[in-house]
C-alpha cells in the first residue's frame, strides 16, 4: 500500500493549489539511488513540497524527468555532479540519502569510512549555500553522519540544533509492523515510541508505552525487540548484496519529511521520534539521541524525556548509550 499520506496527498493536490503561499523548495541530495528515487517521487506527491531539486553524482537528470511527469504541482529539476551549488539555491528542507548501502555481513558503521566524508562535504555545500536549511540525514552511520553534519555546519559558523535531524523513522515504522503483526492491533494505530539512535543495540523500543505492547513478555518479547533492532538484516540479507532496505525507507524518509512539513508550515503537536542535538544524556557525552521531538515551524521545538521505562528497557538503555557514545565521538572526531 501506498503511504496514506502520499495518496491522500496526490487527492489534496488541487485543492491545495489555490490555497498554497508557502514556497517549500525540497532537495533530495543522491536522488538517484536505490532511497532516492523512490523517496523523490514520494515528495513529488506531497502538496507542501512547491519545489523539487534532485541531486546525485550519478543520473538525477534521468530521474528527474522522470518523477516530473507526475500530476501534481511542484517543479522538479535534476542536477548533474558539478552542479551542487544550484540544486541547493534557495532550499528550505535536505534530505541527504547520498552514500553506500550494507551488504551481507556489515554493520552500518561499515560504512563509516566512505559515508563520513559524502556527508560531510555534501553539509559542508548546503551550509556555504543554503546555511538556513533544515538537514535530514538518511545516510549511514546516523548515529555518525548527524554529529558531522553539525560539526561540520559548526566550523562553518552556520550550525542551529534545531534544524538538523537523523532519519529514524524506519525504526519506528518497523517496530508499529511488527507489533501489529503479533497483536490484534493495524500498525498504523500501533505508534512505538523507538529511541537512543539507529543501529542494532542502539535502537530502543518503548513497547511498554503502548497498549498492545505492553502485555507483551517473555520470549515473544524478546524476539520484537531483537526483529526491530535488527530489521534492517533481513532485508540486507534477501536482497543477497544488492543493497540495504529502499522502499520501505524511501516511504519512512518520506514520512518524517512531511512532519516536518507540516510543522514548519505552522501544524502544531507534530511529534515524533528523531536524532537530534538532545540533553536527555548530554551529561554522560551522549548529546545527540533520538526521543520524541515536537516539530515547530523552527524545527525542533520540544524534546520529550524518555517517560517510564520497564525493567527491560532500562537494560536496552543501557546497553545502548555506551555503544551510541562511541558512535557519536567517532562522527565528532572526524571532522576535528
Ligand atoms: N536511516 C535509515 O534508516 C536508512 C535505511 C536504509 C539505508 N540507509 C542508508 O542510506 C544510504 C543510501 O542507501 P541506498 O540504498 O539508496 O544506496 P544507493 O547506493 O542505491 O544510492 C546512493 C546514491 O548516493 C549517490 N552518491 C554517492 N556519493 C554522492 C555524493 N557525494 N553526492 C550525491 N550523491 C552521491 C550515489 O550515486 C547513489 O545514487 C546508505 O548509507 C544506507 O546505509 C539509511
Amino acid at each position: 500500500m501506498l503511504a496514506r499520506s502520499a495518496l491522500r496527498s496526490v487527492s489534496n493536490a488541487r485543492a491545495f493549489s489555490s490555497s498554497a503561499s508557502r514556497q517549500t523548495k525540497v532537495a533530495v541530495l543522491g536522488a538517484g539511488g536505490g532511497i532516492g528515487q523512490p523517496l523523490s517521487l514520494l515528495l513529488k506527491t506531497n502538496p507542501l513540497v512547491t519545489e523539487l531539486s534532485l541531486y546525485d553524482i550519478r543520473g538525477a537528470p534521468g530521474v528527474a524527468a522522470d518523477v516530473s511527469h507526475v500530476d501534481t504541482h511542484s517543479e522538479v529539476t535534476g542536477y548533474p555532479a558539478d552542479k551542487l551549488d544550484e540544486a541547493l539555491d534557495g532550499v528550505k528542507v535536505v534530505v541527504i540519502p547520498a552514500g553506500v548501502p550494507r551488504k551481507p555481513g556489515m554493520t552500518r558503521d561499515d560504512l563509516f569510512n566512505t559515508n563520513a566524508s559524502i556527508v560531510r562535504d555534501l553539509a559542508s555545500a548546503v551550509g556555504r549555500v543554503a546555511p538556513e536549511a533544515h538537514i535530514l540525514v538518511i545516510s549511514n552511520p546516523v548515529n555518525s553522519t548527524v554529529p558531522i553534519v553539525a560539526a561540520t555546519l559548526e566550523k562553518l559558523g552556520v550550525y542551529d540544533p534545531k534544524r538538523v535531524f537523523g532519519v529514524t523513522t524506519l525504526d519506528v515504522v518497523r517496530a508499529a509492523r511488527f507489533l501489529g503483526g503479533i497483536a490484534d492491533v493495524n500498525p498504523s494505530e500501533a505508534v512505538v515510541p523507538v529511541v537512543g539512535g539507529h543501529s542494532g543495540p542502539t535502537i530502543v523500543p518503548l513497547l511498554s508505552q503502548t497498549a498492545k505492547g505492553k502485555g507483551i513478555t517473555g520470549e515473544v518479547y524478546d524476539k520484537l525487540v531483537h526483529r526491530i533492532q535488527f530489521g534492517g538484516d533481513e532485508v540486507v540479507k534477501a536482497k543477497d548484496g544488492a543493497g540495504s532496505a529502499t522502499l520501505s525507507m524511501a516511504y519512512a524518509g518520506a514520512k518524517f519529511t512531511d512532519a516536518l512539513l507540516r510543522a514548519l508550515n505552522g501544524e502544531k503537536g507534530v511529534t515524533t521520534p528523531t536524532f537530534v542535538k538532545s540533553p536527555l544524556f548530554a551529561d554522560q557525552g551522549i548529546d545527540f539521541f533520538s526521543s520524541l521531538v515536537e516539530l515547530g515551524p523552527n524545527g525542533v521545538e520540544k524534546i520529550h524525556p524518555l517517560g517510564s521505562l520497564s525493567a527491560s528497557e532500562e537494560k536496552l538503555l543501557e546497553a545502548c548509550l555506551p555503544e551510541l557514545k562511541k558512535n557519536i565521538e567517532k562522527g565528532k572526531a572526524f571532522v576535528a
